[in-house]
């Protein structure tokens, strides 16, 4: 297994396996049966939404503030993560996928770390995961990040943990 940046090439292929993710029943099964539908709707095939996305992460991979980290294995991408420095002192992990068909394999786990990595001594790291997500949560209390509280909004009607570290 690779962890690289992230290029503009790679770009369709995270599409593919954030929509593949966000459709697998383990993560559909987070969202509460009232929501799903609309949840699954904005995961339907949809041309406009890929190149949008693609716009938008060609962006971050331009921007210095962002890091887009891909995990590739035999020239197939099969996790990406991103996070977003937004003062001197405070990081924001956006996101952590890796491909249904992966899943279990220390993937999720060398894509985190590489994102630790980049961060520095007296530095903040948050994010915000859906709070009965339990695989992620052991993960990121496994890497020494703690509970902070519940996020102001929901996603999909789920209640989203708020988890944040001091990087010492
Ligand atoms: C969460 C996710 C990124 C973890 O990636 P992964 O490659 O499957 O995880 P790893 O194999 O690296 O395992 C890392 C740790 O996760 C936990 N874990 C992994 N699979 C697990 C499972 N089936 N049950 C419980 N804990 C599990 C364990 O703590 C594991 O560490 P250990 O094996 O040393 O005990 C991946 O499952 C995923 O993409 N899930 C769907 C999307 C998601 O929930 N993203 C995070 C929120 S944005």
């Amino acid at each position: 297994m690779i962890i690289r940046p992230a290029t503009n090439s790679d770009l369709k292929s995270i599409f593919q396996l954030s929509r593949k993710v966000h459709l697998s029943p383990s993560y559909t099964e987070l969202i509460p049966k009232a929501y799903r539908l609309e949840y699954e709707a904005k995961f339907a095939i949809n041309p406009a939404a890929e190149a949008e996305y693609v716009t938008l992460m060609e962006k971050r991979i331009r921007d210095d503030t962002w890091q887009v980290v891909v995990a590739e294995i035999d020239a197939r991408i099969v996790g990406y993560a991103q996070s977003q420095r937004l003062s001197p002192t405070k990081v924001r992990l956006k996101g952590l996928f890796v491909d249904y068909d992966f899943q279990g394999r220390g993937i999720g786990g060398a894509l985190f770390a590489e994102q630790i990595r980049f961060t520095r001594p007296g530095d903040i790291v948050e994010f915000e995961v859906i709070a009965n997500n339990q695989t992620a949560i052991g993960l990121y209390r496994k890497h020494g990040f703690s509970d902070d509280g519940y996020g102001e909004s929901d996603y999909y009607g789920a209640r989203m943990l708020k988890m944040k570290k001091a990087i010492s």
